[in-house]
């Protein structure tokens, strides 16, 4: 405990927050979720780690009665949509995706016009209401299954450009993408990852489908983050060029200890806003609660259950 002379303020060390957070935890029957490109820190409260599919089916599974999200805003909404009864809640209310936002239900009202034929699929990365207006979610670790599990031939994919360029040779469907695209992957040159790859010639590449397709190209694999950790651990080699969030390289290297792992400078501050002091006051007081409106629920929830139904 350090206390601040000037205004008696009582800031906890990170060891005592852990133990809090811990307490707390047990006292209200409290799960906590955490995507793999969370901080260090937050790893140490997690009763899992993953994914946005994995968490997806740990929030559709669990019995504890409140969950709490340390991730982005459209994470914590999918737990709350798989769990209408239990108080969902999101450390920083802040921390929100972009891509999610680039687009709206309207914008895919319109597109349905244009393609009457066509089957609706949103990346989970989109806000409940454009959840609503879909036929089916999908995550990085399931879109293309997802994609060939409808029996349209023409599937609307949005947001994201990249990963419906990742879909299109896994499927005899005609994929009308919508040119979304996540800030932090697209953003990542081809040019960075020859640059490491040059260094380390017998590195294995694996990137996030988020990437864009030049990059998807020169990967060995393109997978969600969970899928690098199994890569890794499956895989003889033992050094590779992870082309993802930051943060992803930490994850490995914790589960892989015995490897070695090479990232790019590409980081998300939406995912890095949540710290353990947040974490602490939202289960202390159980604030941030995710809401989603009536309207939605049922159809948004259809969606994602179509997803989880799938798998990967
Ligand atoms: P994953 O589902 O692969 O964890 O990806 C989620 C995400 O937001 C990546 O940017
Ligand atoms: Fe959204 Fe990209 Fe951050 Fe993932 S990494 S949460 S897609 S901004």
């Amino acid at each position: 405990m350090i206390k601040d002379d000037d205004s008696g303020v009582v800031f906890l060390k990170d060891g005592e927050i852990i133990n809090e957070i811990k307490r707390l935890k047990k006292e209200k029957n409290a799960i906590i979720l955490v995507h793999n490109y969370q901080n260090k820190k937050i790893y140490k409260v997690a009763d899992i780690i993953g994914d946005s599919f994995e968490l997806s089916k740990a929030a559709a599974a669990t019995s504890s009665k409140m969950i709490v999200f340390c991730g982005v805003d459209f994470m914590a909404e999918t737990a709350k949509l798989l769990n209408p009864e239990k108080k969902v809640l999101l450390p920083e209310s802040s921390a929100s995706c972009p891509m999610a936002k680039m687009i709206c239900s309207e914008e895919i009202k319109e597109l349905r016009k244009q393609h009457p034929k066509a089957a609706v699929v949103s990346y989970v990365n989109t806000n409940a209401e454009t959840k609503a207006e879909s036929d089916a979610c999908c995550t990085s670790a399931n879109a293309a299954k997802v994609v060939n599990s409808l029996p349209n031939a023409e599937i609307i994919f949005v947001p994201d450009k990249n990963l419906a360029d990742f879909v299109k040779p896994k499927t005899e469907k005609k994929i009308i993408a919508w040119p979304g695209f996540c800030c932090v992957h697209d953003r990542i040159s081809l040019e960075q990852v020859q640059e490491i790859k040059n260094k380390r010639k017998n590195a294995v590449v694996l990137a996030h489908p988020e990437c864009r397709k030049e990059i998807q190209e020169i990967a060995d694999f393109v997978c969600s983050t969970s899928q690098m950790i199994s890569k890794a651990k499956e895989s003889e080699e033992k050094e590779f060029i992870i082309v993802t969030e930051k943060n992803m390289v930490s994850r490995l290297m914790k589960e892989v200890p015995e490897k070695r792992f090479y990232g790019i400078n590409a980081v998300c501050r939406q995912m890095k806003k949540t710290t353990l002091q947040s974490v602490l006051d939202a289960l202390k007081h159980e604030k941030n609660e995710v809401k989603i409106p009536k309207r939605l629920f049922q159809q948004a929830r259809n969606a994602l259950e179509k997803m989880l139904e799938v798998g990967v």
